[in-house]
């Protein structure tokens, strides 16, 4: 090898040629505008609303959790730009993983694939256990009880004890619906995708009945105090716990990115992709503004603390929500599967653009002759989420979501400043507003929210990094396709 680069960068106008390999016995076309915010949405909305909002206010924000909501938004805004501007000019699947490669060179954009393969496999799987306890309680609802045994986790992990079994087998909902999604992609993304918007209509549909039935009940006494006092530790409420609480509800905006992983599925990814980020994050922020203003308008913040925040809210509206609360239980299990699915397909096409560049093995891109889906990585991602979901207690999986998310997206937002000056000339038919300000926000505001992520959570991290750097210096630096071209 002439020389040892590890930051060889893919050219903008090479990448022209390889996303038209979609049309030629590659990926097919057929995702439009209107699709793809639906991928979005269907992303988008999901544990974070149903789950995590509930403990955000209980714990740390109060009904000022509506802020934290907002300022985890804009963050996500300024990304979300990024995002957009990046999708319009570099159409290729892989998302961040694709731009930084262009921007940042292979060995950043390896660390954001790497970094992405651990974000989306640990949020479908956050996901796919809060799915397995709406699952149960559906089925209390209908007079079934699912033993323990087979319905949590066998390992589990507690600040006193460390990790320790809990004497259940497995958790049978969770593993179950991995792996039926799993099926689903590798059966045809076509079929996902028509099923993904029969979720997502639902998801929307349940949400607009909930705020405008629960409008009626909010009594704004809730709202009092709107920031609760801190209690002296860092965190608990008050500034530091609304600005905590947007760390963790930056899970509830986690999947707009996956809408540009599918670039190369995309009918002219270079408008439809921004309009699909766009659309699906401005469509999921007034849903979450409303959802939070009803959720602690009609009952006191104190409440919300449990896996079902919603129920308990429901329940104060009274008797005559019974019907309601059933419909409303299904339509989260809809939402949840969405957001795992889209997950899911987004992680595929990680897998399948490093693979094709020599950086994981070969069998990683291997498209189904017949089906034309990526059915071998679908089998990878079922085998470790099926574990990861069936074993674990993934609960503290979410703050890494959150924290792996906002690193990749201060780098999209270098990336973006990054290839404004390197290369002013290529036609963007998305622009950024207001560079070099908005990225240069971007950065700041992600990189200022990872400071409020405990320790434990950086630790996780590096750990997988490490593991990463293994893997990397073992493989995808000899295989590296790139490298290899530029000798
Ligand atoms: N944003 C997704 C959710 O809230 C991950 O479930």
């Amino acid at each position: 090898m002439k020389r040892v680069d590890l930051f060889v960068k893919k050219s903008v106008h090479g990448i022209d040629s390889e996303a038209s390999e979609g049309s030629k016995g590659g990926l097919k076309r057929h995702l439009g505008s209107l699709q793809l915010t639906s991928i979005g949405i269907g992303a988008i909305i999901g544990a974070g609303i149903f789950v995590i909002t509930g403990q955000a206010a209980a714990y740390a924000a109060g009904p000022a959790v509506l802020f934290s909501f907002l300022i985890a938004a804009i963050v996500c805004a300024f990304a979300g730009f990024c995002y957009a501007e990046l999708a319009s000019f570099i159409p290729i699947a892989g998302g961040s993983y694709s731009y930084a490669y262009v921007a940042l060179g292979e060995f950043v954009a390896w660390a954001i694939g790497w970094s992405s393969l651990i974000q989306y496999l640990a949020s479908a799987c956050v996901v796919a256990v809060g799915w397995s306890g709406y699952f149960k309680s559906i089925l209390v609802d209908f007079g079934l009880n699912l033993p323990a045994l087979f319905s949590s986790a066998p390992f589990i992990y507690s600040p006193e004890l460390g990790w320790h079994l809990s004497g259940s087998y497995l958790n049978v909902p969770a593993a179950g619906i991995v792996l039926l999604i799993c099926l689903m992609i590798a059966a045809g993304v076509r079929a996902a995708t028509t099923l993904n918007n029969v979720m997502v209509a639902v998801k929307l549909l349940t949400i607009v009945l909930f705020i405008a039935f629960g409008a009626f009940y909010i009594n704004p006494a809730n709202w009092h105090p709107w920031i609760p006092q801190n209690t002296g530790a860092f965190g608990e409420f008050g500034w530091s716990g609304i600005l905590r609480a947007a760390g963790l509800l930056f899970f509830a905006y986690n999947g707009f990115d996956t809408v540009a992983t599918l670039s190369q599925e995309a009918i002219n990814p270079q408008k439809s992709i921004p309009r699909g980020i766009v659309g699906a994050l401005g469509i999921s922020t007034v849903a979450y503004v409303a959802m939070v203003l009803v959720l602690t308008g009609v009952v006191s913040y104190t409440t919300l603390g449990v896996s079902d925040p919603v129920s308990v809210v429901l329940d104060a509206m009274g008797p005559q929500f019974v019907w309601f609360g059933f419909v409303v239980k299904f339509a989260i299990l809809a939402a949840l599967t969405s957001v795992i699915l889209a997950v899911f397909l987004a992680q595929t096409r990680i897998f399948f653009m490093m693979s094709k560049d020599g950086l994981l093995p070969k069998k990683l891109a291997r498209i189904h002759p017949k089906l034309r889906t990526p059915a071998f990585s679908a089998g990878i991602i079922a085998i470790a989420g099926t574990l990861i979901s069936g074993l674990f207690p993934v609960d503290m999986l979410a703050q890494l979501v959150s924290l792996v998310a906002l690193v990749v997206f201060a780098i999209m937002c270098l990336a973006v400043l990054i290839l404004r000056y390197t290369q002013p000339k290529i036609a963007r038919p998305f622009k950024v507003p207001f560079v070099p300000y908005v990225p240069i926000l971007g950065i700041a505001c992600c990189l200022g929210q990872t400071l409020f992520f405990p320790l434990t959570i950086w630790v996780q991290f590096f750990i997988w990094m490490l593991l990463g750097l293994l893997v990397y210096f073992k493989y995808g630096f000899r295989h590296s396709k790139l490298r290899r071209e530029s000798l």
